[in-house]
């Protein structure tokens, strides 16, 4: 059966969205074919949704490929990963095993991250303005009662709120909050975490701001019961001045796109294949994408993978986004002192080492010195990491669990 959905995308300077083109899926398998509409490439100002699998501004059928279910990976970025796959299921009372990309493409939802929208109906989603969240601990209760599997007692209204903003993605419990007049990414504490992550991200997220990586802003949100909650910036949103409640909204693509993989694929990607394919792709980003991956050896953070970096456009440009999801791994000394990144470093595939680090500087656009000096720079920086654990009230024993974590 072939399906359409109708891709609507925000320009520049504008909180509304117009239709883009149409993509037609043949379900339940795909592939998927998209084609700009007339009066979209008409416009002035019509942009390519993205730099890299839909950047011809032209009325052709454009064909995506047998990736991502025969979604285009910047439509699959727009979609939720294990957390937001959840909570519809557990709404659709289905197995969330059979959860489709196609599915989540059928109805819109204005705090997707980026700037596209889906629609089965050829129908500008409406702009609705995002409740206040006045009561976190229990929206943190309610997602909680999802993991559980226990969402049969919901009320329709904790149910509202448990949906919104759960198009992001990631694995961890989350929702898309407002929060003194901006738009948060708050993710959530769950039974079973093996430490308190929202302290622990606060602390790293500061610390990598620390060594000159740019991060968004971040806020810590204590429960009564002391677990953290941690808060980011929306970076692909920004407050329409006057407007309260309306966003602008700016372009996303994740590294797994922009080097045209499939989530499986993840190992085959790199850093020093991010930087050839942003520089390809126009993006100029090879020094912060170096700090980026020296901070996660540094720190190691070996979830690293190619989800976790991504591009925003910006007006018509496109730029490496602030850095988000930055969490070390908890190791004891003298354990495990090699390991590995998710993704490659250098000659040595995907060993966390300064050897390797410095095998490829020059497709990151660096001199050996040059290279040198960034990872002189970040390892001294994180020296004091544990100050940062204090700052943000990490307890003895949770920091304990870092102490063989970080090169210092
Ligand atoms: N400040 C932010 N602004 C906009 N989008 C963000 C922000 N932080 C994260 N994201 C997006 O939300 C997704 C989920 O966030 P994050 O990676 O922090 O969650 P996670 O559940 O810890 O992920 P993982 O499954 O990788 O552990 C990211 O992949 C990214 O696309
Ligand atoms: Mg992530």
């Amino acid at each position: 059966m072939i399906e359409t959905i109708y891709v609507f995308h925000a320009l520049p300077d504008t909180e509304e969205v117009v239709l883009a083109g149409v993509f037609q899926y043949d379900t339940p398998r795909g592939p998927g074919k998209f084609r700009y509409v007339r009066s979209y490439l008409d416009r002035e100002n019509a942009l390519p949704i993205s730099p890299v699998d839909l950047s011809t501004l032209r009325p052709e059928i454009l064909q995506a490929g047998d990736r991502n279910e025969g979604v285009f990976g910047v439509f699959r970025d727009a979609l939720p990963d294990f957390w937001g796959r959840l909570v519809y299921a557990s709404n659709n009372s289905i197995p969330s095993t059979d959860v489709t990309n196609i599915m989540l493409m059928r109805s819109p939802d204005p705090l997707r991250i980026g700037a596209i929208d889906f629609s089965s109906e050829n129908r500008i989603p409406e702009f609705k303005t995002i409740p206040k969240v006045h009561d976190m601990a229990r929206l943190v209760a309610v997602a909680q009662e999802v993991l559980d599997g226990n969402e049969g007692g919901l009320n329709l209204e904790e149910r509202r709120i448990l949906l919104q903003g759960t198009s992001m993605g990631g694995a961890r419990p989350k929702a898309t909050v407002l929060h003194d007049g901006k738009l948060f990414l708050a993710k959530f504490p769950a039974k079973g975490d093996r430490f308190d992550n929202a302290r622990v991200e606060m602390a790293l997220s500061d610390l990598a701001r620390f060594v000159g990586i740019e991060t968004p802003n971040t806020q810590l949100i204590s429960l009564s019961d002391g677990r953290g909650v941690f808060l980011s910036e929306r970076f692909d949103r920004e407050p329409v001045p006057g407007k309260p409640g309306f966003f602008f909204r700016k372009g996303f693509m994740s590294a797994l796109t922009l080097l045209g993989f499939d989530e499986m694929e993840n190992p085959l990607g790199s850093y020093p294949a991010i930087a050839d394919a942003a520089r390809k792709a126009g993006i100029d980003c090879g020094s912060e994408l170096y700090r980026r991956m020296v901070f996660n050896i540094a720190v190691r953070n070996s979830d690293d993978h190619l989800r976790n970096h991504g591009f925003i456009r910006e007006g018509s440009e496109w730029r490496i986004s602030p850095a988000y999801d930055l969490m070390p791994a908890p190791a004891v000394p003298g354990l495990s002192t090699f390991f590995d990144l998710s993704i490659g470093v250098g000659r040595m595939g995907r060993k966390a080492t300064r050897e390797n680090a410095l095998s490829e500087a020059a497709r990151f656009g660096l001199s050996q010195s040059e290279a040198n000096e960034i990872f002189t720079t970040v390892s001294e920086g994180v020296r004091d990491w544990w100050t940062f654990y204090a700052n943000h009230g990490v307890s003895g024993t949770d920091t304990e669990k870092f102490s063989g974590s970080f090169s210092t």
